[in-house]
């Protein structure tokens, strides 16, 4: 019976690992001499190679998606070309166009090469912004359980056997809203099953689970830390981009027989730049939101003029005032396991089994990579520097950029509107009263004037 139910678990763990970015399409194998510099090479090898993981769904799958999907968006998709249901699906799901394959699969997929779609890394951490596809940044439209709640149900049609993702969605939640997922307890999850050298022990006892929602972080931002994650546990490590290979089926030895991959994924990591702002700033007004940014925000945040500068300053978790949840979900005791682990040199590199609070992040390219806050919360600039006008429930709209606020663009909402029938449209809303999804905190520009946070918004257009 316990048997059983580790066996479940351990499922839900493989499918989970979701996160485990994979790659497609019989890509190089690990280490192989494939030229060009090393970030060119983990560039290839993060969407080319697909050997990671196995394959989520097929073409046909994909295909079928809208037949499941609620009206009136079935009998609109029923009228619409082939190429108008793709563009419909992408914007049900959060995916987009990959500039190096457009019409291929989408950049949140890696293809293996027999029709098959492998989730990678790109899912949580690629994106579209203003227009712009950008790797590297957060998915801010990325509706994951959405999309495996759709494949089950075609795949169902259809006769496939499910996959991990969807036998993994049926027991643990993959992310309540739109552009957030519950990655951070998958990790916890599938952490569980290892030894130090990760070897897969099937019959431990399932961990404390504390299910909630996280906003990726922009990639961009690796280059200036030493310490990985909202809470900066872990020291940065290329092994560390591995743990979202811990499905039970990789074992010790694919591991190492895939770090040199990771070595060059690093290295494209190392290598991303935040995109820029591509209006017009008002350049006296930034002027004076330089000086303000010194005086209130530099010292956790850091310095963007030259010499540049990052602190990586920890703040205490009640100093700072934004959603515990996550903080609490991980335990002294999961960050040890991690730490103590071949990932993390066996505790040689150090790390914070015990740390205070959150880690302020640095503020590259932040106009690009909202919603805000590590649990995606609020959804502009504005509302970051005016806590008491943060929306308490908010919907995206579309694709569409607010260059006022800085930010998305939503609609804003007391409750949660009655007529929202189905799960998918649920999603859609973020509702900032549900465990975890809290928008307090982070006060620090609150003895400024209008005036003030005016030119602070302008200057934090620049960075
Ligand atoms: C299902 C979504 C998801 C997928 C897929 C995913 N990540 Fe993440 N990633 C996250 C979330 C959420 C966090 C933030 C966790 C935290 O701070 O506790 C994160 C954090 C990170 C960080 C730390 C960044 C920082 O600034 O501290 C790195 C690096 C990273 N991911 C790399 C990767 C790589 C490489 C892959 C593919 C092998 C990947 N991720 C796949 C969701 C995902
Ligand atoms: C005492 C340290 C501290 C000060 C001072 C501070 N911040 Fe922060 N800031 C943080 C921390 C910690 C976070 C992360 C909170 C979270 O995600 O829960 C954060 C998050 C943010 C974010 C969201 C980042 C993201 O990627 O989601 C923005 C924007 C921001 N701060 C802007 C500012 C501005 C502007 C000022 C000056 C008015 C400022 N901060 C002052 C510590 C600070």
């Amino acid at each position: 019976m316990m048997r059983e139910v580790v066996k479940r678990e351990l499922w839900l763990a493989s499918l989970v690992v979701i996160q485990g970015a994979a790659w497609a399409l019989g890509g190089p194998a690990g280490g192989e001499e494939v030229g060009g510099t090393a970030a060119e090479r983990g560039w290839r090898l993060l969407t080319g190679k697909a050997e990671y993981l196995p394959p989520d769904f097929d073409q046909q799958v994909f295909e079928a998606l809208w037949e499941v999907w609620e009206e009136p968006l079935r009998e609109r998709a029923a009228r619409a070309t082939a190429a108008e249901r793709r563009q419909m699906a992408f914007e049900r799901y959060g995916l987009c166009e990959s500039p190096d394959r457009p019409g291929g699969v989408p950049l949140q997929y890696t293809n293996d090469g027999r029709g098959g779609w492998v989730i990678n890394c790109l899912a949580c951490h690629g994106g579209e912004v203003a227009g712009q596809v950008v790797p590297g940044l957060p998915n801010a439209r990325l509706a994951l359980q959405t999309l495996v709640e759709d494949v089950m149900a075609v795949k169902l049609r259809q006769g496939k056997p499910l996959a991990h993702l969807e036998r993994g969605a049926l027991l643990v939640p993959l992310g309540s809203t739109v552009g957030t997922t519950n990655a951070v307890m998958f990790g916890v999850l599938l952490m569980n099953y290892r030894d130090a050298d990760l070897n897969v022990h099937v019959n431990r006892p399932p961990p404390a689970m504390l299910h909630h929602d996280h906003d990726a972080p922009p990639l961009w931002h690796y280059r200036k830390k030493r310490r990985l994650y909202i809470d900066g546990f872990a020291p940065r490590h290329h092994r560390a981009l591995m743990q979202f290979l811990l499905i039970p089926r990789n074992g010790p030895e694919q591991f190492r027989r895939w770090e040199a991959d990771f070595r060059d994924i690093e290295a494209w990591i190392l290598s991303l730049k935040p995109p820029r702002w591509p209006w017009e700033v008002d350049a006296s007004l930034a002027e004076r939101g330089r000086d303000l940014f010194a005086r209130h925000c530099a010292e956790c945040h850091g310095s963007y003029e030259e010499p540049e500068s990052y602190p990586e300053r920890m703040v205490p978790i009640e100093e700072i005032g934004t959603d515990r949840t996550r903080y609490d979900a991980l335990s002294p005791e999961a960050r040890r396991v991690y730490l103590q682990s071949w990932f993390n040199e066996y505790g040689t590199l150090g790390g914070e089994a015990e740390p205070a609070g959150y880690v302020a992040p640095p503020l590259d390219g932040i106009w690009a990579s909202a919603p805000y806050f590590h649990n995606g919360s609020v959804p502009t600039l504005y509302h970051v520097l005016y806590p008491e006008q943060r929306p308490v429930v908010w919907e995206q709209q579309g694709r569409a950029y607010d260059r006022q606020r800085v930010g998305l663009s939503v609609a804003e909402y007391e409750e949660l509107p009655e007529d929202v029938a189905s799960p998918a449209q649920r999603r859609r809303y973020f509702d900032t009263r549900r465990a975890g999804k809290s928008r307090a905190g982070h006060p620090f520009a609150d003895g400024l004037s209008d005036e003030e946070r005016r030119a602070l918004l302008e200057y934090l257009k620049t960075l």
